[in-house]
């Protein structure tokens, strides 16, 4: 499933939709803003709310470790 359309009103993939959680977007409104996923019929928002949570998550858990060091 990875690389499918998520949003196939404005055709925005999987894989892209990951890159902007990567890079900080938090929220689908924020999603919305930098590719226009979920800014048509609504019915993938649903699915960017489980990508943010998924991947979200994750990314955090890559980051704050790294920084906690850097800074100890
Ligand atoms: S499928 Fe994303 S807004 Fe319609």
């Amino acid at each position: 499933m990875s690389g499918g359309n998520i949003c196939v009103c404005y055709q925005v993939t999987e894989d892209e939709i990951v890159g902007w959680i990567r890079q900080g977007v938090t929220t689908v409104k924020g999603l919305g803003e930098h590719c226009n996923a979920g800014q048509g019929c609504g019915d993938c928002r649903e699915m960017l709310e489980e990508l943010l949570e998924d991947f979200g998550d994750a990314a955090d858990d890559e980051i704050i470790p790294a920084v906690s060091r850097a800074r100890q």
